[in-house]
């Protein structure tokens, strides 16, 4: 059985997830309210934010299952999720090849173990990946990692506990509107970015994908949210549509680093967009 036998660290994202906000932080934190009470995070993914801020009172949620499952284990059973993925671990140093896809193509009942098949799957394949073919089924190839930390009990009890008052649950990005009605709500909407061009690559069509009726549905909502005094930042791509949507709120320009790209000349850095009711 796991226990803590050293204090807390500062929470952090234990996930990798596309566009995780780690490495922006610094650049948000002018723009984060002076005074709330309830954090609402609307598009969790890896948290990143959530985690800065640390907030007692808050309300996460994201429409993938898989992940809030995940969430919801580490904050209640996290000792069990540690010992289960221990135990992937030890299995993966064995046989990688073998384990991984072993366990890729499993589907397993309890809520920890599935918790744990995920974390096993994040921090094995090929980028921290999460995509899925069309029956739901996860498709990301192995990884070439030497030596990958599969468990890391120091984050997870940290996350454990930042997560321990926090509402988890499954839910699209518009019941926020049930959620958040006054300026003692922040919310942080972090959808995925809009296109910068047609042959950028994260508009693959599968249950997660987002498009241009969705980031309009998501201007409505912001817009509806700060009319009630709600304080509303959203982060997203640099592009006439995004500009245009918020064009009556305050957008403040992030310098991001691109994300790998095979042509050379496209490496570098990126301007993307905060928005803020406030
Ligand atoms: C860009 S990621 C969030 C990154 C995260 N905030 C971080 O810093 O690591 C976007 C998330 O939105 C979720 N998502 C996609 N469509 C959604 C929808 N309609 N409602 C709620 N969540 C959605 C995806 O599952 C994904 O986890």
């Amino acid at each position: 059985m796991s226990t803590l036998t050293s204090p807390l660290i500062h929470p952090r994202p234990f996930l990798k997830w596309a566009g995780g906000k780690a490495k922006l932080i610094s650049q948000y934190t002018p723009y984060f309210p002076q005074q709330f009470r309830t954090y609402h995070e609307p598009f969790l993914g890896g948290g990143a934010i959530f985690f800065h801020l640390n907030q007692q009172h808050a309300v996460l949620t994201d429409i993938n299952q898989e992940l809030v499952n995940v969430y919801r284990c580490v904050r209640d059973q996290v000792e069990a999720v540690i010992d289960s993925l221990n135990n992937h671990q030890q299995h993966h140093q064995k046989n990688q090849q073998i384990y991984y896809y072993q366990i890729r193509a499993t589907r397993f009942q309890t809520p920890v173990e599935r918790a744990a098949r995920i974390l096993y799957l994040n921090k094995t394949c090929f980028n921290g990946l999460y995509r899925e073919n069309s029956k739901g089924g996860f498709n990301v190839p192995l990884g070439r990692y030497k030596n990958p930390k599969i468990c890391d009990p120091e984050l997870l009890y940290a996350a454990a506990n930042a997560l321990k008052t926090a509402r988890i649950q499954v839910s699209s990005f518009d019941q926020v509107l049930a959620e958040a009605t006054s300026p003692e709500d922040f919310v942080y909407f972090d959808p995925p970015y809009h296109p910068i061009s047609s042959t950028s690559s994260f508009t693959a069509y599968n249950r997660y994908s987002f498009h241009q009726a969705d980031q309009v549905r998501l201007a409505q909502v912001f817009r509806k949210l700060a009319n009630w005094g709600v304080q509303v930042m959203l982060s997203n791509s640099d592009c006439p549509l995004i500009r245009d949507l918020y064009q009556d709120f305050l957008i403040h320009e992030i310098k991001a680093a691109r994300t790998i790209n095979s042509n050379a000349r496209k490496r570098g850095e990126i301007t993307e967009l905060l928005i803020t009711s406030y």
